[in-house]
C-alpha cells in the first residue's frame, strides 16, 4: 500500500482489505524495492468489473517507482507476469488500464497483448481498457 501511494494517483489506490486478497511481488533492485505487481488468480474482467473465472489470472496492480522508470524494468515485470501465469497453469492473463496510460497500454501491446473491451465508468474519472493475453 505505502509502495502504490509513490507509483498511482491517489484515486487508484486500494485499500488493505483487497491487498490481503492479492497475491503481491516485489521486483528488487540491489535489495531495493523498484516495482510492485499483484495478481488475484481465476479472476477475469467483464463488462461488469471483475468476476470469477477458472483459468484467468487477473493483474491487479503494476508499477515501477518514479525514479526506476523508462530503463526497462517495467517490461522485465511484464514478461515476468506472463511466465508467472504460463507457469502456474492460466490459459489467460488479463488487466485493465486507465485510457491515458499511454505507457501501459504500448508496453503491454509490445508484450502481445491485445485490447479486450473499454469499460466506460471503470474508473471515477475515466474509462478502463481492458487487455489480454492467451497463453495456451
Ligand atoms: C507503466 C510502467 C509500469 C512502465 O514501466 P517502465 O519501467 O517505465 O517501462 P520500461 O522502461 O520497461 O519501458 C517498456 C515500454 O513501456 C512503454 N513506455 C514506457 N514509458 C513510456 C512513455 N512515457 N510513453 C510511452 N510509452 C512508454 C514503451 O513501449 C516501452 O518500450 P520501448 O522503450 O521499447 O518503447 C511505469 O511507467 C509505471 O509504473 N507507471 C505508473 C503506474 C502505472 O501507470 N501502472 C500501470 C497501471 S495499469
Amino acid at each position: 500500500m505505502a509502495f502504490d501511494r509513490r507509483v498511482f494517483p491517489k484515486a487508484d489506490l486500494f485499500d488493505a482489505d483487497y491487498w490481503r486478497q492479492c497475491e503481491s511481488w516485489w521486483l528488487l533492485v540491489e535489495d531495493v524495492r523498484a516495482g510492485c505487481c499483484a495478481f488475484e488468480r481465476d479472476v477475469d474482467v467483464t463488462v461488469k468489473g471483475e468476476r470469477e473465472r477458472a483459468g484467468c489470472a487477473y493483474v491487479a496492480t503494476t508499477g515501477i517507482l518514479p525514479r526506476f522508470q523508462g530503463r526497462g524494468l517495467g517490461r522485465l515485470m511484464k514478461d515476468w507476469q506472463i511466465a508467472w501465469a504460463f507457469h502456474n497453469g492460466f490459459r489467460r492473463l488479463v488487466g485493465v488500464t486507465r485510457k491515458s496510460n499511454r505507457a501501459m497500454i504500448r508496453l503491454n501491446r509490445s508484450c502481445g497483448f491485445r485490447e479486450v473491451r473499454t469499460i466506460a465508468d471503470y474508473y471515477a474519472d475515466e474509462a478502463g481498457l481492458v487487455m489480454a493475453i492467451k497463453l495456451r
